[in-house]
């Protein structure tokens, strides 16, 4: 037996996964997707068959030819979930399972109207990576096992489905007052790009390969957010090579969504909080759509290796950045990002093995020790090689690299042996060694200067010597100097501070939402009370943990501030997605007592 990934059952030894079909039933009212699950194979197979599940419930097993398949459950796991072992009879090329979802779905949120914008119609999402796509359907959830797959999904008629996939249609029935969407995704692609989305969702056309859905509400605010799309795909087309998904769309979802974006295959997942107004949010779809190359067409072989995926990824946003808006504004996104790198650093302590790229995860949860380290490490060191190498030479190493791996799912060793061959030498010259299996931030890290930036952080630095910037200062700022500046007062601050850092940025007004919540971490840290409403309202309405994590940790250094969190937790945790709640519950649990 070859269990090759730690977070799945699949064994190599076994049959895989060719193509999977789903059909589905969504039912709002028992909050669980019923119907069909089918594994096909690209020959006729036999005997054991390890699935991964979570919260399952199985109603039979059939093969092709209506033969019963014999199953047997493993006890469960608490971070895996539960093995399903089939024992496929000969002459098996497809198994089709009969089973239901858990309303517990760690990869499901369904919300009530009253969490959406239009306040009329529930919504379901489903968020799979990086190991929940097992609670939506027995499958080999690990991404080595890459499937295209065919779906339909039966909602209720007023509603519509989009999935990670090509819509083909959509026709009444089968039962009163359904209908039913099919969608085919011909490409492969790891389980935890598998995607769905029900609701009041309606689009707007961006370009002939590009729209926007969302609800009513918000859709005319996404699409003029979003309108540079196109311009963007076009540039990351000349940097990396066609764009192989035909379509790219993007959904807005109501505010639970628990992340920033999320790369579904040909319909990116985003957060309503990048609405922001002006497009200072832009930066989260480069990055979604640069995993359409790094990541979707050539991913991690399983966490361990998720830099592979995350560290292209975010090196391939900052060069669509670079070449859509220009080099300053790329060197912004790497000085934001190196204050994200040095927090997690600082979390983890610098030699922990949790900030080598390359990591060992057997036995813990992804979602527990998710961080910027793959990301903000991960970008620098391919920053590095790219220097290193000169850039025309990288960037056809690049598309090297894309072309051998393209629609497959790689290690670490595979990427190093890669580079190797293409660009000989390179790998010792940096000491990638270091790098991928030594912890914390190598010397020979790349720096992204930009003094308008450094003004801005030694500006912050003289806050206590009295230093301000003036109003005409503040007013030429653009959003990410704003939260640079904020990023780096010391905190807490006195109530008279707060009130003037408050006017004189006009924070609790703000739009974007990095700003807004690092303003609120700065009140809470600084126990300022005028701000605790609009603290209770973000707590209250957003789900994304990179904006809980930070404000919940900031309540709790005061009595007063921790009873509120306790409070605000307390009335909301229901209406939290599942990983939002944990995350939370973690950060509580680490405040003083008392
Ligand atoms: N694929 C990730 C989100 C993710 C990672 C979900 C691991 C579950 C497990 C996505 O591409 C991402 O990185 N999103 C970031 C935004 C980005 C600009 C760094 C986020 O959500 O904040
Ligand atoms: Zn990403």
């Amino acid at each position: 037996m070859a269990r090759l990934d730690p977070h799945s059952y699949a064994d190599s030894d076994q049959p895989q996964t060719k193509s999977l079909r789903l059909k589905l039933d969504v039912d709002f009212d028992s909050h669980r997707l019923s119907g069909e699950c089918t594994l096909v194979f690209d020959s006729e197979v036999s005997g054991p068959l390890d699935l991964d599940t979570r919260a399952l419930t199985l109603h039979g097993a059939r093969n092709q030819t209506g033969t019963e398949v014999p199953y047997e459950w493993a006890d469960p796991d608490p971070i895996l979930g539960q093995r399903l072992r089939l024992t496929l009879p000969p002459g098996t090329d497809a198994v089709t399972l009969a089973y239901e979802t858990s309303p517990e779905a760690s990869a499901l949120q369904w919300l009530t109207p009253a969490q959406t914008a239009g306040r009329a119609k529930p919504f379901l999402f489903s968020q799979c990576q990086a190991i929940h796509a097992r609670s939506l359907a027995p499958l080999q959830d690990s991404p080595r096992v890459r499937v295209p797959y065919e779906a339909e999904l039966t909602v209720p008629e007023d509603l519509a489905a989009v999935m990670s996939a090509g819509l083909q249609g959509h026709l009444p029935g089968p039962a009163k007052g359904k209908r039913t969407f099919v969608f085919r995704m011909p490409q492969a692609i790891p389980p935890y790009l598998l995607a769905l989305a029900v609701g009041n969702i309606d689009s707007r056309d961006l370009s002939p390969r590009s729209r926007v859905y969302a609800e009513p509400e918000t859709v005319e605010a996404a699409a003029w957010e979003f309108a540079e799309l196109e311009k963007m795909i076009v540039t990351a087309e000349g940097l990396f090579g066609p764009y192989e998904w035909d379509r790219y769309d993007l959904l807005t979802l109501p505010p639970s969504f628990p992340y920033g974006g999320m790369e579904n295959p040909r319909i990116t997942f985003l957060t309503p909080t990048l609405l922001a107004g002006d497009r200072s949010l832009v930066a989260v779809v480069a990055h979604e759509l640069a995993h359409s190359w790094t990541g979707n067409l050539v991913t991690n072989a399983s966490a361990d290796h998720f830099w592979l995926n995350e560290g292209f990824t975010v090196w391939a946003e900052r060069r669509i950045l670079e070449a859509v808006y220009g080099q300053d504004y790329a060197a912004m996104g790497w000085a934001l990002g190196l204050k994200d790198l040095n927090d997690a650093l600082e979390r983890f302590g610098k030699d922990s093995p949790l900030t080598r790229l390359r990591t060992d995860l057997g036995g813990v949860d992804p979602d527990e020790v998710y961080s910027e380290v793959p990301y903000e490490k991960g970008a620098r060191f391919v920053t590095l090689l790219e220097r290193t190498a000169g850039r025309q030479r990288f960037d056809r190493f690049i598309r090297d690299y894309m072309d051998a791996f393209r629609f497959t799912s790689i290690s670490t060793e595979e990427f190093l042996a890669f580079l190797e061959e293409k660009l000989p030498g390179i790998s010792s010259r940096v000491n990638a060694q270091a790098w991928i299996y030594g912890p914390g931030l190598p010397d020979n890290a790349p720096t992204f200067p930009c003094p308008a930036l450094d003004r801005i952080q030694a500006l912050a630095g003289g806050w206590d010597r009295g230093e301000r910037p003036d109003a005409a200062a503040i007013a030429r700022w653009n959003a990410t100097e704003k939260l640079l500046y904020l990023q780096n007062l010391a905190r807490p601050r006195t109530a008279k501070e707060c009130l003037w850092l408050d006017e004189a940025m006009a924070l609790t007004g703000q739009g974007n939402y990095e700003i807004l919540v690092e303003w609120l971490c700065i009140a809470a840290a600084s126990d300022y009370e005028p701000a605790f409403e609009r603290i209770r309202q973000v707590l209250t309405r957003v789900g994304r943990m990179k904006y809980l994590r930070p404000l919940y940790a900031a309540l709790g250094g005061h009595v007063r501030t921790r009873a509120m969190a306790h409070e605000i937790f307390d009335s909301a945790k229901d209406r939290y997605h599942p990983l939002s709640r944990r995350v939370i519950e973690s950060v509580m649990e680490s405040y003083p007592k008392g």
